[in-house]
């Protein structure tokens, strides 16, 4: 194809040690211009861990990274980032008193003090980049008013600042809905077509595969396979470690749901932002003992939803529980009733060991209690357990994502509110996830209120479905029936 034109990005044998964790183990990879490699592998596998190290952001202990033949391994980041490399990363942290367009001009400063003041045309560029990556029409908005894509969008417009030869992208696609991956990937594209080099993680195996010139596939910090997208896919150990099988449906304990009051029960709720309606008269139940899953799009009010119940944002409306009504309850109350809610957000306590963080989940059981919940909670994610000392903010974005339930569960809830809880889990750690809910019904009462977008992970343990858009319910029934009722735009 281009193997002629001499690569723009050569990493050569790089190695990163994390105390006693080999995290990247001689690792080489070159990109061209106008390439985009994929790097694929499990949770932990060291794929951030490689593009921090390119970046400069983590030291690597030995190997080259050369750019246009010269080697920028151990510079600092904004060395490099002049060089001509730019990131974009899977978290936004956007200004939020800026507006979108000074939050797009603030990348384009030059980083030098001596130079400060902007170059004339900084406006007009940084608007030429907007509309390029789709924020055109909201250049005046603060961020924290605009949807999840569009902070996603952020990030890209601000790499573009620099107009960097070689783009790091992790995890583009992760909470996006299908259509906002497709424009992604028109994004990513079109960095090929201008000739940059693009390195590209993402768990979207399809989307990568549709995308990539060539893929890279580690395991425990070393290559396991290179080549074509459909070789890479097509490769036994691959398979073995990474895309896993097909997840199962489990056999559902039998319910008479007619019987008696429901555990939880939403009459009604409403939310409002301002004068937006994010939630609008949302009537739901959930039983005892049911796995009860809300579909729903990115921005449909999933969120929202869970955070009314757990009285985290005002509304209108009943939400009784047991019986009661919630109403004029604290968080922290709801919480020791028994609804344990795992935001999406994880909320982990970042400079805490796994450990620690577990511990306080278990805080108000009795200590051999404690002891055997922790237990089995090493036994459904080992990786928590081999990583029981580690810094939870230094965990994999995969690793933190388990952390986050187990911590939830270390609670011991009665009613476990998980919010998108496959985002960002490599396809094996979705079918292990899966496995584990089936296995968490089968031995103990819980009671489950899912909310996915992932259709594939939300269905095969429901006993009953809700479908949310655009604040509202607008479909409830039987997961047999979803696929020919609503799979359109879902499945
Ligand atoms: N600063 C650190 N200290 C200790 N361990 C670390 C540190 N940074 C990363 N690790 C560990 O190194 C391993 C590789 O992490 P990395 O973030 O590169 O994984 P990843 O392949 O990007 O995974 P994911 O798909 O879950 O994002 C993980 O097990 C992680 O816990
Ligand atoms: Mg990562």
């Amino acid at each position: 194809m281009k193997s002629n034109v001499e690569p723009l990005l050569q990493v050569e044998h790089i190695s990163k040690r994390f105390g006693g964790l080999v995290a990247v183990k001689d690792i080489s990879l070159h990109i061209r211009p106008g390439e985009i490699l994929g790097l694929i592998g499990p949770n932990g596998s060291g794929k951030s861990t490689v593009m921090k190290l390119i970046m400069g952001i983590e030291k690597p202990d030995s190997g080259r990274v050369a750019l246009k033949g010269i080697d920028v391994a151990g510079w600092p980041t904004h060395r490099i980032a002049r060089q001509g490399i730019g990131i974009v990363f899977q978290h936004s942290r956007p200004l939020h008193r800026q507006t979108m367009l000074e939050n797009i001009k603030l990348a384009l400063l030059p980083d030098s003090l001596l130079r400060l003041v902007a170059k004339p045309g900084v406006d007009e560029r940084a608007r030429a980049i907007a509309e390029r990556v789709g924020l055109g029409a909201v250049l005046h908005r603060h961020p924290p008013t605009l949807p999840f894509a569009d902070l996603r969008r952020l990030e890209m417009a601000k790499a573009l600042g620099r107009d960097p030869e070689v783009v790091l992208v992790d995890e583009p696609f992760a909470g996006l809905t299908s259509a906002e991956v497709a424009a992604f990937s028109q994004l990513i594209d079109g960095f090929r077509q201008d000739g940059r080099a693009v390195l590209l993680i993402d768990h979207n195996v399809k989307s990568v595969a549709a995308l990539v010139d060539r893929v890279l596939a580690m395991y425990l910090g070393e290559q396991i396979a290179e080549g074509s997208a459909d070789e890479v896919m097509r490769n036994e150990t691959v398979r073995r470690v990474y895309l896993g099988g097909e997840i199962e449906t489990h056999p559902r304990p039998e319910l008479d749901r007619r019987a008696g009051e429901p555990l939880l029960d939403l009459r009604g709720v409403g939310v409002l932002y301002g004068k937006a309606q994010a939630l609008d008269a949302v009537s739901l139940h959930v039983h005892e003992g049911e796995f009860v899953s809300v579909v729903g799009l990115n921005g449909a009010g999933k969120t929202t939803l869970f955070n009314a119940i757990s009285a985290l944002v005002p509304y209108s409306g009943e939400i009784r529980w047991n019986g009661h009504s919630l109403r004029g309850r604290s968080a922290a109350v709801i919480a020791r009733e028994g609804i344990v809610h795992c935001p999406e957000t994880r909320e982990l306590f970042g400079d805490m060991s796994v450990r620690e963080n577990l511990d306080l989940g278990g805080a108000h059981l009795a200590p051999k209690e404690r002891q055997r919940q922790l237990e089995w909670l090493f036994d459904l994610f080992p990786r928590l357990q081999e990583r029981e000392g580690q810094a939870a903010r230094t965990l994999s974005g995969g690793e933190q994502q388990m952390l986050a339930i187990a911590r939830a569960l270390m609670m011991r809830p009665k009613l476990l509110i998980l919010d998108e809880p496959t985002l960002g889990l490599a396809p094996v750690i979705l079918e292990q996830l899966s496995s584990a809910m089936g296995r968490l019904r089968e031995s103990t009462p819980i009671t489950v209120l899912l909310g996915e977008q992932n259709v594939t992970f939300a269905l095969p343990h429901a006993d009953r479905v809700y479908v949310l858009e655009h604040a509202r319910i607008v479909w409830e029934g039987d997961p047999g029936r979803f696929a020919s009722e609503m799979g359109t735009g879902y499945l």
